[in-house]
């Protein structure tokens, strides 16, 4: 029998019956590669009954019948990665953790295996990118003590599934997912038909065993996860390291969660002894500030339901060769051009034959428009080479007309700037709540960008 072989798009998993040089679909360039199905009566096609389902009943139930289950969640016994999971990791569901080689995936999900197999019992922890020995010496410095803790140095889906149902763990990972290839494909491990097989069985065993997993995935060199769309449809979280591994310090954010909030934030720090939790990260994130300095504006930010000071840093240089660079790390793009354009047309600032470079301190990416007064702060006061006034927090949305718009979470975020010893705080007008403020901070409301560095700067 003639075998049928299609072409998948590595990117979005689009599928061709032959070779393009870009895919049809993402436009992606030469993402495809040839995928070959195994022959009719190994899958499980249409009609066939799946290995493992994802209902515990044999058809639809009622509604009201469905009695309401309060999912207990188990703590992975390090705070700060309870925080961003939403409390903890909810039963039966199937956890996806992305981020760079090196930045911390195996060090956290060995932590977090060794405090389950205390407190909840059998644990398999499924390696495909370190043996034994690698994982037990890792485990060493972190003082993993005796456990019912499981490795298995193993890379065959099938055989991941047969220890699954042998074990019968508690709680699983398979690190990582993309090392992971089924015999029913004859694919490299890896790519996206691969890939995708893995974490599709893998969810039904946890789903159908009640089995929490977490799974690895790495990310490819402009960031993303090895087949992205593929695999954040599957899983119910997806959680990336963020950030830089050159720092000590490590953040996980939430990109989505169907137990929790999104872009909930973890802050941790790489110790000697593996990963701790930073309790106080806006003293973190501020530690390496020079107060006095121009260009350098603190920014009051809330990610996930937590509240965060960051310093943004802005340096003003005049273009030498041709067109003026923008550059920024830590916020949009987009976002800057449109901040320099507001404060040409409607602040009077000319930029037009600058360099302007714009950093978020401490390799946080801050996606909120809050940042926005804090962006055109730190501009300003690098071009104008003038500190900002100090013992100042800022936040609050630029509008293209030049006005300051209110932003949500005001109060946490004021209070936030002053547990932190700010005394001023620079806002939207809208924020400004006179009646809860808390002491020892002065609020100054603004309504337009002018105001705004008015308050900031001795324009
Ligand atoms: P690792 O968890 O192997 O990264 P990933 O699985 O994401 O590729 O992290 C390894 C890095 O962490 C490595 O550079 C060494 C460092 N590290 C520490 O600093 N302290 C420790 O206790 C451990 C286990 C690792
Ligand atoms: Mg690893």
């Amino acid at each position: 029998m003639k075998q049928k072989t299609v072409f998948a798009c590595q990117e979005c998993g689009a599928q061709s019956p032959k070779w393009l040089g870009r895919c049809a679909e993402c436009g992606a360039w030469n993402s495809l590669v040839e995928e070959r199905p195994a022959p009719e009566g190994a899958v499980a096609g249409a009609g066939a009954a799946p290995r493992y389902s994802l209902a515990r009943a044999a058809g639809p139930q009622l509604y009201a019948e469905i009695d309401t289950v309060v999912a207990e969640r188990l703590s992975t016994g390090v705070g700060e990665f309870d925080r961003v999971l939403g409390g903890g990791v909810v039963p039966g569901s199937l956890v996806l953790i992305g981020g760079e080689p090196g930045i911390g995936k195996s060090t956290l999900l060995l932590q977090a295996a060794a405090h389950f197999a205390k407190s909840a019992g059998t644990v398999l922890y499924s390696s495909g990118e370190e043996s034994e020995h690698q994982i037990k010496s890792r485990g060493e410095r972190l003082g993993v003590t005796p456990a019912p803790l499981y490795i298995l140095a193993e890379t065959c889906l099938e055989r991941i599934l047969e220890e699954i149902s042998r074990l019968r763990p508690a709680f699983l990972i398979v690190d990582s997912v993309q090392t992971v290839f089924s015999l029913k494909f004859q694919s490299a491990p890896g790519s996206i038909g691969q890939v995708r097989e893995a974490a599709t069985q893998l969810l039904f065993a946890a789903k159908g065993q009640n089995i929490p997993t977490f799974l690895v995935g790495h990310v490819t060199k402009d960031g993303n996860l090895a087949g992205p769309k593929a695999l954040e449809h599957i899983v119910d979280t997806v959680l990336y390291f963020e950030g830089e591994k050159h720092h000590a310090h490590r953040v996980i954010r939430a990109v989505k969660n169907r137990f929790g909030a999104v872009s909930e934030l973890g802050v941790f720090e790489m110790t000697g002894t593996g990963l701790r939790g930073v309790s106080n990260p806006s003293e973190l994130f501020l530690s390496e500030r020079r107060a006095g300095a121009p260009g350098s504006a603190v920014l009051s930010c809330v990610e996930g339901s937590r509240p965060l000071l960051v310093e943004v840093q802005a340096l003003v240089s005049s273009t030498s060769y041709g067109n003026a660079r923008r550059m920024a790390s830590g916020i949009d793009q987009n976002r800057l051009s449109l901040l320099l354009a507001v404060l040409e047309k409607r602040a009077g600032v000319n930029l037009a034959a600058d360099d302007v470079f714009v950093n978020v301190a401490g390799g946080l990416t801050v996606d909120e428009p809050a940042a926005d007064l804090a962006v055109t702060g730190a501009v300003a006061s690098s071009l104008r080479n003038r500190t900002v006034r100090s013992g100042t927090a800022v936040f609050g949305e630029v509008g293209l007309a030049g006005e300051v718009r209110g932003v949500s979470h005001a109060a946490l975020r004021v209070r936030e700037a002053a547990q932190m010893g700010f005394t001023r705080c620079v806002l939207p007008e809208g924020n400004c709540s006179p009646d809860d403020v808390p002491p020892g901070i002065e609020l100054v409301g603004v309504r337009t960008v002018t105001e705004a560095l008015e308050g900031l700067i001795d324009w």
